[in-house]
């Protein structure tokens, strides 16, 4: 520390910035950054803070990690944006054999990319539901996917999220969350007890035969950190499986390493159909994908419908920065047995087509 916090140069910011920044964005630390680097960020006073926020779980490999840096630099100087959707790029590919190398699972896979990480959430749901023909998505108790219409909906906890934003999206059904800390027959027990009070809800409630999803983060995030108990998410996904549900890992903030595995599903096993995932996926650039299961609704309605007109023009194209040692392919748990699930409901010869 060189100055007192916030130093004068901050207070001049922050006086510029509550004139012209709307209130709701929130701030934690009332300094301005200048550099960040290491695991330290520098205002611009000169003071250091150690980053125990990394920009809440986004540059995991480092802020302005220097293979970041050049990628990018390297990519904006050969063309900003075309539009993958109207003249294709090589990077978008690398990044999406990236994702089928790194997630769990070694089934055939289909990547889409996009700007956020509510934006992949929402399409995962999209698919699910253009997959299924059903519309019912089941999420936890203290879940956290997002600020956007749907997925302020799919988001438990009302304040500071969703207070006075409603009416919002229809179909979201909310379910117990396995939560060790807090379980009333001890911790041991939060796992399966959970799982079966989830499943009997849902099969009480909706009927399973009309959930297109089962969304969960595997760890949550933003609802205080809960690691479920032990057997909580493989019994989910194996209900998933048994009733034609498409099981949607939210790893957003919980991939690329955040958990001590690439992926928080891979502690137990799990092979999520599909995962929503961003954050870390870029390095602090808006990059977010939906990656998974090469379900059949991938291609419908329209070649446009999973697309995002602005998605990953920001991206370097040529050097994807999602951590990729060359010859590793993620040795994953088995695949879940997934023959249980329709392409589209009554179509038998759809059943697990490939595009
Ligand atoms: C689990 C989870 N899902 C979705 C989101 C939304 O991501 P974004 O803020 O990039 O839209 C977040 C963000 O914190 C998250 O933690």
């Amino acid at each position: 520390m060189i100055t007192e916090v916030p130093g004068p140069r901050s207070r001049e910011l922050l006086a510029r910035r509550d004139k012209v920044v709307a209130r709701g964005v929130s701030t934690a630390l009332p300094v301005f950054i200048e550099a960040a680097g290491g695991g330290v960020v520098v205002d611009v006073d000169g003071n250091s803070f150690i980053d125990f926020g990394s920009g809440i779980a986004v540059v995991s490999v480092g802020n302005a990690a220097p293979r970041v840096v050049s990628a990018v630099q390297e990519q904006v100087a050969r063309f900003t944006h075309t539009c993958f959707m109207v003249t294709p790029y090589e990077g978008y590919v690398q990044v999406c054999e990236a994702l089928d190398r790194l997630t769990p699972g070694e089934h055939e896979k289909r990547s889409a990319l996009f700007n956020s990480g509510a934006e992949a959430v929402e399409n995962a749901v999209k698919i699910a539901r253009a997959h299924t023909g059903r519309s019912a998505v089941v999420a936890f108790e203290h879940a956290y996917h997002g600020r956007t219409n749907l997925t302020m909906a799919l988001t438990a906890k009302n304040m500071p999220y969703k207070q006075s934003f409603g009416p919002f999206a229809p179909e979201v059904y909310r379910v117990p969350m396995s939560y060790p800390y807090r379980w009333p027959s001890g911790p041991e027990n939060s796992g399966p007890e959970a799982a079966a009070q989830a499943i009997d809800l849902i099969e009480k409630q909706l009927g399973a035969s009309q959930v297109a999803a089962v969304l969960i983060e595997p760890i949550q995030g933003e609802g205080g950190f809960v690691v479920p108990g032990a057997g909580f998410l493989p019994a989910l996904a194996q209900f998933c499986t048994d009733n034609g549900i498409v099981f949607i890992a939210d790893e957003v903030q919980t991939g690329f390493a955040r958990t001590g595995d690439m992926f928080a599903c891979e502690h137990e096993g799990v092979v999520p159909d599909l995962m929503a995932l961003a954050k870390g996926i870029a390095g602090g650039f808006p990059l977010s994908a939906v990656t998974g299961r090469a379900l059949r609704s991938w291609t419908r309605p329209t070649s446009e419908a999973w697309a995002a007109h602005s998605a990953a023009t920001r991206w370097p194209a040529r050097r994807p920065s999602v951590p990729s040692p060359p010859s590793r392919r993620r040795t994953s748990p088995p695949v879940r047995d997934t023959s249980a699930m329709s392409c589209c409901p009554g179509c038998a010869p759809c059943r697990n087509s490939i595009r």
